[in-house]
C-alpha cells in the first residue's frame, strides 16, 4: 500500500473545518489591518533561497526540496520547494515593481512549505505558513504593526495569552562586532562544543547561541562567556529604534520579554527579531517568527527597501486552539425517486439550506437512519407525498412531523 510520505499528513473531516476557521480569522483580521492576500508560485529558482535564506543555514544547507526538471537538451535550471515564502514574496515584489507603490505596501499569505527535517511533535517535512510581510518603512513602528498583527490574530482564534520574545540583532556593523566578540570569547572552548557549533563557528557564529545542546549550554554559562554573551552590543541607533518598538508595544499592553539569545535561523534578519511561544508546544514551542530584513530587498535585486514580518505554523496553531466540531446539516431529503429528490435538493440549496440526499434510492428505513445521524431535519418525499404535491417534513431531534404544501415555509 502506499502511504503519504513522512512528514507530511492528509487533512480532511473535522480537522479541515478547524482549519478553515483559523484561515477565515487569518484573513479577516489581516484584511482588516489593510494586508493584502499574495500568493506566490510553490516552487522558486534554488538561488533565490540560497541567496535570500543564507547559504550558511540548516535550511539551505540540509533542508531544502531541490532538483532539476528536463533533460539536457531542456532548460534544466535548479528549482526548489520553497521553505518559507519570504524570499519569493520579495521576489515578486521586486518583479512586479511594487516598491511603486506608495509605502507601506501589506502583504499577507498562506500556503505550504517544505523542509527536509527530522520529523517529530509539530516539525513536519511539509507544514503550512500563515504569514505577513511589510515592505517600506523603517520605523519602529513598522514593527509593532507586524507584531500586533500576530498577537491580534492569535487573539482571534483563542490565543490570545501566548508569550512574546523579543530581541535586536543590530545593523551590519553591529552584528558583525558581536560575531566576532563571540567568536574570540568561545575560541578557547570550541573543541569541546558540538559539531554543528564547530560548523557554525565559522560560518554563522550567531547561530551558536541557539544551540540546544548540554555540553554547550553549560559553556554559555560561563560567567566570562555569559558577559559576552549578554553584553548590550547594539549601536546607539539600534538602541534607539528597539526602545521605540517597546514603547509602542507597551503602548498596546502587548506583553513581551527581551531574550538576548533570540537570534533567528535565517540569515536575512537585521534589528528586530521576535518569536511568539507556548509552552504547551514542548520542544518545537515557536507558533510564530519574524523580524525586520531591511537588507533583503536589494540583495535579491531591487531598490533598498526597508521591510518586516513574520510567520506561523499552521500545524502548532492546531495544536493549542480549540477543534470545531461538524454540526448537522439542515435537511436530508428522503426519497425512493432519486430524480425527485435531487430536484428538491437543488432548490433548497439554491435557499441557502445545508441539505443532502439519498443517490442509490436505498430503502426509506436505511435512509432515514442516516438522516438521522447527520440531519436535523428529514423531509419525506414517498408516491403520496410526490402525486399529491406536499411535504411531510420530520424534526430528528424531537421525532414531530409535520405536512407542507411548499418549501418556502421551510
Ligand atoms: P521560521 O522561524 O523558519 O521563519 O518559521 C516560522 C514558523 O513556521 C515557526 O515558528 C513554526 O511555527 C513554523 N515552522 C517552521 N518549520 C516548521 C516545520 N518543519 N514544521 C512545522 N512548523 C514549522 C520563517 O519561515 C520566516 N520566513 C518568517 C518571517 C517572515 N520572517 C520575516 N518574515
Amino acid at each position: 500500500m502506499i502511504k503519504a510520505q513522512r512528514g507530511t499528513k492528509d487533512i480532511f473531516g473535522d480537522e479541515s473545518l478547524t482549519w478553515q476557521w483559523i484561515l477565515k480569522n487569518a484573513q479577516d483580521v489581516f484584511q482588516n489591518a489593510c494586508f493584502q492576500e499574495i500568493k506566490t508560485p510553490i516552487f522558486e529558482a534554488t538561488e533565490l533561497f540560497a541567496r535570500g535564506v543564507g547559504d550558511s543555514t540548516d535550511i539551505v544547507n540540509k533542508e531544502m526540496y531541490t532538483f532539476s526538471v528536463g533533460g539536457a537538451d531542456k532548460d534544466s535550471a535548479s528549482i526548489t520547494l520553497r521553505p518559507e515564502n519570504t524570499a519569493g514574496v520579495v521576489r515578486a515584489f521586486i518583479e512586479h515593481n511594487i516598491v511603486r507603490q506608495s509605502p507601506p505596501q501589506k502583504f499577507w499569505y498562506f500556503g505550504p512549505m517544505f523542509r527536509y527535517e527530522r520529523p517529530q511533535a509539530g516539525r513536519q517535512r511539509q507544514f503550512h505558513q500563515i504569514g505577513v510581510e511589510m515592505f517600506g518603512i523603517k520605523e519602529a513602528a513598522a514593527d509593532a504593526e507586524v507584531i500586533l498583527a500576530a498577537v491580534n490574530f492569535l487573539k482571534s482564534i483563542g490565543l490570545g495569552d501566548l508569550e512574546v520574545e523579543l530581541n535586536s540583532l543590530g545593523c551590519t556593523k553591529c552584528k558583525n562586532d558581536y560575531k566576532e566578540s563571540i567568536k574570540e570569547i568561545l575560541k578557547p572552548y570550541l573543541e569541546n562544543m558540538c559539531d554543528d557549533c564547530k560548523m557554525r563557528y565559522n560560518k554563522n557564529p550567531l547561530r551558536i547561541l541557539d544551540c540546544k545542546n548540554e555540553d554547550c549550554q553549560k559553556i554559555f554559562e560561563l560567567p566570562d562567556v555569559k558577559k559576552v554573551i549578554m553584553a548590550d552590543y547594539i549601536c546607539e541607533d539600534c538602541s534607539t529604534h528597539f526602545n521605540q518598538l517597546t514603547k509602542y508595544l507597551d503602548n498596546l499592553n502587548i506583553k513581551y520579554s527581551r531574550n538576548k539569545l533570540l537570534v533567528r535561523g535565517l540569515d536575512y534578519y537585521n534589528r528586530t527579531v521576535f518569536e511568539i511561544k507556548s509552552s504547551a508546544l514542548g520542544s518545537q514551542s515557536a507558533v510564530c517568527g519574524g523580524g525586520r530584513y531591511d537588507g533583503l530587498v536589494e540583495m535579491l535585486g531591487g531598490q533598498p527597501t526597508p521591510a518586516v514580518g513574520f510567520a506561523m505554523g499552521v500545524e502548532r496553531l492546531f495544536t493549542l486552539v480549540n477543534k470545531i466540531q461538524s454540526k448537522k446539516i439542515d435537511y436530508f431529503v428522503v426519497s425512493t425517486d432519486s430524480l425527485e429528490a435531487m430536484k428538491l435538493t437543488q432548490k433548497l440549496r439554491e435557499k441557502g439550506k445545508v441539505v443532502d440526499f439519498d443517490m442509490q434510492g436505498r430503502k426509506f428505513a436505511k435512509q432515514l437512519e442516516k438522516a438521522s445521524k447527520i440531519a436535523k431535519c428529514a423531509i419525506i418525499l414517498g408516491e403520496d407525498e410526490i402525486n399529491q404535491g406536499f411535504y411531510s417534513v420530520k424534526n430528528l431531534e424531537s421525532g414531530e412531523q409535520i405536512k407542507l404544501d411548499s418549501i418556502e415555509e421551510l
